[in-house]
């Protein structure tokens, strides 16, 4: 403790409070700023293990004076009972090279801040002197946002900044939340949610049919594909099977396929059909039984999102963290993906939509398509994308594209910063690694020019 008296000003304070009058402080303090951020994200790497039980928010209006140092207690916990960690960077900000707005970026930020209604403030500059708002007009929200940083960066708090901005200003839309962690649920303490948690048997659980026989089956086939790997023998097996099924049906399920593909083995007497056919039905099989039973029906719950009430606006939380197979999740969450861009795309449903993806690799893998061709063919409806993901190198060249809004968080690893150096400038590239939690690097938006900036969250 004797070696803070040599400390310049760069601290930070991490206090661990609870319960029956004891407080522990934690203080992080480092000589260098470099050395605090990394403490200080190792300290958050640790906390995130210990999810739910430990727990980080930030206290913004938290003040502390320089130099104050908090006394260490012992904390003593009830059994059960969940710490709660503060944290506070008394002094955040690296000084990062400052620059007057140009004449031009005058006009477009009087022009916006007219139309009060028809933006949302995600922060404030930190390289723009004096100090602006980081202005993000809802209508960009179309042209759809893709939120980059590694973990513990500010990814998932960012996506809510946007969440709650829109709430406050009534947006008429629905927002639609996949939740892959359940981090979203606790956003309806404040404003008015519906949280879906498919695959638990009851009320919450959404049921959608696999295959609308009289929609896009390619597209349907190809997600199938690629998130079971089928081979493309299994592939046509599949698509033969799906087309005799929809002679006579509207819809099918997993189930049904099944029991088609137990059909067909009767039939044939050749071996390597046969084969064919017993390596789809175990493949399948994971998805006909189990949770899938809840999560795939021919009785299509899709509609009671899009229920119209009086709630301005509509926020949806799909709680993925429901479903325990991860292969089922992403299956899923295709299939939902597919049948909103259905909807959406038939105009029947007027208002627009906003979806949040967190996790967005597990949607690319094995060249699962639906994502990328939606991101591409969506801006046409009102239909926007918030895409989260730690590392640029798990995208598609057509998703970095076809995001027009980048939120560019804490990057350090060596090959995602050559890959980001084609989409923004170099000098900004090198300030990724620099960037404190909640800090950014923000191009899309109003202006051409980067701007880096700090997310208000509270
Ligand atoms: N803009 C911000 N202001 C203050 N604290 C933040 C901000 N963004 C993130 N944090 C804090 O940092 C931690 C990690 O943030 P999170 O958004 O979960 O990161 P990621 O989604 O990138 O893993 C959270 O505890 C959160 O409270
Ligand atoms: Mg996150």
């Amino acid at each position: 403790m004797n070696s803070i008296d040599n400390l310049e000003s760069l601290y930070s304070v991490v206090s661990l409070i609870k319960k029956n009058y004891y407080t522990t402080y934690l203080v992080i303090y480092s000589k260098t700023f470099e050395r605090l951020i990394e403490n200080i994200y190792s300290f958050n790497k640790i906390a995130n293990i210990f999810k739910p039980q430990i727990n980080i928010s930030d206290r913004t209006n938290f003040k502390l004076k320089d130099y104050i140092i908090l006394p260490l207690i012992a904390a003593k916990m009830r059994k059960n009972s969940i710490p709660k960690i503060h944290y506070v960077l008394t002094k955040s900000e690296v000084n990062y090279p400052k620059r007057e707005l140009r004449y031009d970026e005058h006009i477009l930020m009087n022009k916006t801040s007219i139309q009060n209604n028809e933006y949302i403030v995600l922060g404030r500059s930190l390289n723009i002197y004096p100090e602006i708002d980081a202005l993000l007009p809802i209508e960009y929200l179309y042209r759809h946002t893709l939120i980059m940083g590694g973990s513990g960066s500010g990814k998932t708090t960012t996506a809510k900044k946007i969440i709650t901005s829109l709430a406050r200003k009534k947006y008429d839309g629905y927002i639609i939340i996949f939740d892959w962690h359940r981090e979203y649920t606790t956003i309806s303490s404040r404003y008015d949610t519906r949280i879906y948690m498919p695959g638990k048997p009851g009320k919450t659980n959404i049921s959608i049919p696999p295959i609308n026989c009289n929609t896009d089956l390619e597209t349907t086939l190809q997600i199938i594909e690629a998130s079971l790997q089928l081979t493309p023998p299994q592939t046509y097996m599949l698509a033969k099977i799906t087309e005799k099924i929809c002679e006579n049906k509207n819809t099918a399920t997993f189930l049904d396929i099944l029991r088609s593909i137990e059909n067909e083995k009767e039939r044939t007497s050749i071996r390597s059909e046969l084969e064919v056919m017993q390596a789809l039905y175990r493949k399948i099989y994971t998805l006909a039984r189990g949770q899938g039973l809840f999560l795939f029906s021919n009785k299509d719950r899709i509609n009671e999102i899009f229920i119209n009430t009086n709630n301005r606006p509509n926020i949806i939380v799909i709680d993925l963290s429901t479903i325990i197979n991860v292969k089922l999740r992403t299956i899923y969450t295709s299939i939902m993906l597919k049948t909103i861009f259905e909807y959406k795309s038939l105009y029947l449903i007027k208002n627009p939509i906003l979806i949040i993806i967190e996790e967005t690799h597990n949607l690319l893998q094995y060249n699962n398509m639906i994502l990328d061709q939606m991101v591409a063919e969506s801006r046409k409806y009102d239909l926007g994308f918030i895409i989260i993901e730690q590392s640029i190198n798990n995208l598609t060249n057509n998703i970095i594209a076809n995001t027009f809004n980048k939120i560019i968080h804490n990057t350090v690893s060596p090959i995602d910063l050559e890959k980001l150096k084609q989409i923004i400038p170099l000098s900004y590239v090198r300030i990724l690694p620099r960037l404190y939690i909640g800090e950014a690097v923000f191009t899309g938006g109003i202006f051409k020019e980067p701007l880096i900036i700090k997310i208000t969250y509270e």
